[in-house]
């Protein structure tokens, strides 16, 4: 288990419920998950408590049999108050019941004072946050973490012992593919675990790197379903950046920060880095390289969704967003254009949430212990609000220039290698000099346009090709002088350059 987690969540339960907390509000999609930790949990006190689970369906049911069929939750909560003896409470879908309905309020309070000194615990379970403002003080919320790595394990093997082999499995299961399914399987909820492990391995007669990349398939899919992350998988490392060179020895410096060695010396996990500059000079890309020089998984975040109202409000999703994105750690948490969803500008005309978002964003950047490195890009800096540049949030700031002449020639070298072209005998101080004003990309374009050239006619790419193809451009910065001067006042002083020295 990764000493990084926050602590399980029975052991967070526990503590209330030795605490005598009356009312518990148990933020998950878990059900399920959440009822058998409470019902674990009940059989570590003695005498146990006694678990009651209310819906609005069964009544209030113990151990699968009714106890009162009623449906009603006023009458459960009645029920609940006089009773005598230890005991949970469990109600399902109670923000159904909390919301615009004061006579459940009002009967919810009135059981917190009637078993404020007894031992009985009311678990409120929903996957939405929706505690009126008159009974805030009295309810003790709970944000419920995903499964952690040792639950992950346990379900894992739970899934394996029940399939038909499951013994053969359990044997074939070598530590190394134990351990890539448990970082795979971190993220999910325990049902999508479950699902998502039986589909890998249903049939099979062992487990095996296949399997664990049918888990990461599934896994895949499931992450893009949520609408709001994905997980890219991608094998672009530094080897495919030219420049950067001052980033890349800020990371180099950094190497070793997620291991156990640097926890134990002390340090601080690292909260991430803001790349900004213009368009095409390799941001995205950069933040792919920094993902692959750690190994670590890549979840790309799209902004746009987080206010779009499809899966929630724009709190709620930049919630479970944490919540994945804190359940996968360590990761790299890509946030692609950052001003599109938190910018100053963008707040007018997203309304109120954005600013709470942004709100949110900060606390936890700058609350934040978990090994989630934010790898943000921004175009538009001038809309990114102060708050978010202040020191405490990212660890650094920065700036990606259009390269120079010596990182132009890197960035040709690279792609032509890509394109598998030898370049023997170039004299690339011309082509340095025609690139004059060029992002990465539209170099990569050259490339591409001198390699369509050759192919053409059926012959291996020279350097007249792409000499051909590069002049032909008119580079994007020769129409945005102005913008590129204000984006390097701007930065002067307040970024560090990313390209060297
Ligand atoms: N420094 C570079 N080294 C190698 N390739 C580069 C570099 N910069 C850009 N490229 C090429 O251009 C492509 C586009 O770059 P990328 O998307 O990373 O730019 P960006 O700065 O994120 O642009 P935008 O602001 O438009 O999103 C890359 O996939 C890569 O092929
Ligand atoms: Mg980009």
């Amino acid at each position: 288990m990764p000493e990084n987690d926050p602590k399980g969540l029975r052991s967070v339960i526990k503590e209330l419920v030795i605490s005598r907390t009356s009312v518990v509000y148990l933020l998950t999609e878990e059900e399920r998950r959440v009822e058998l930790e409470i019902k674990a949990l009940s059989q570590a006190f003695k005498p146990p408590f006694r678990v009651y689970v209310w819906s609005c369906t069964t009544g209030v049911t113990a151990e699968d049999s009714a106890v009162l069929p009623n449906p009603s939750i006023m009458e459960a909560l009645d029920w609940f108050m006089g009773i005598n003896e230890t005991a949970f409470l469990v109600l399902n879908d109670i923000h159904v019941f909390l919301r615009d309905n004061p006579p459940v309020v009002r009967k919810v309070k009135d059981v917190i004072k009637r078993i404020e000194n007894t031992y009985k615990t009311i678990f409120l379970v929903s996957p939405f946050m929706e505690i009126p403002l008159e009974m805030a003080n009295e309810v003790v919320l709970v944000d419920v973490p995903l499964p952690q790595a040792d639950e992950v394990e346990k379900l894992l093997f739970q899934v394996i012992s029940r399939e038909k082999n499951g013994e053969g499995l359990r044997q074939s299961l070598a530590d190394d593919i134990r351990d890539q399914m448990v970082k795979l399987g971190a993220g999910l909820t325990s049902q999508q675990l479950i699902q998502a492990v039986r589909k890998a391995i249903a049939g099979k007669s062992a487990v095996t790197t296949r399997e664990v990349d049918l888990l990461l398939e599934e896994k895949k899919q499931i992450v893009k379903k949520s609408g709001l992350l994905e997980l890219i998988v991608q094998d672009h490392g530094f080897g495919d950046l030219g420049g950067f060179a001052t980033l890349k020895k800020w990371l180099e410096l950094r190497k070793d920060i997620f291991s156990k060695r640097a926890r134990e010396y002390g340090l601080s996990m690292p909260k991430g880095v803001l790349l900004m500059g213009i368009s095409g000079c390799g941001k995205s890309l950069c933040v792919k390289a920094i993902a692959d020089f750690w190994k670590l998984p890549l979840l790309r975040l799209d902004m746009g969704r987080l206010y779009d109202g499809l899966q929630g409000t724009p709190e709620e999703c930049f919630r479970k967003v944490i919540k994945t994105a804190e359940a996968s750690a360590p990761c790299v948490l890509w946030i692609d254009e950052i001003e599109a969803g938190i910018a100053n500008a963008g707040q007018k005309s997203l309304g109120g949430a954005a600013s709470r978002v942004l709100a949110n964003f900060l606390t936890w950047m700058q609350e934040k212990t978990s090994p989630v490195f934010i790898g943000a890009t921004a175009n538009q800096i001038e809309l990114l609000p102060p708050e978010i540049l202040r020191k405490g949030r990212f660890d650094e700031l920065f700036y990606v220039e259009l390269p120079s002449d010596v990182e132009r020639e890197e960035i040709i070298r690279i792609h032509l290698a890509r394109k598998n072209v030898t370049p023997q005998g170039w004299r690339f101080d011309n082509l340095r000099k025609i690139t004059e004003g060029f992002n990465g990309a539209e170099i990569e374009q050259g490339v591409i346009g001198a390699v369509f050239r050759a192919f053409t006619e059926r012959r291996p790419v020279s350097e007249k090709d792409l000499y051909i193809a590069l002049e032909s451009m008119v580079p994007l910065s020769t129409t945005m002088q102005e913008q590129i001067k204000q984006i390097e006042r701007w930065a002067h002083n307040r970024a560090l350059k990313a390209g060297g020295p």
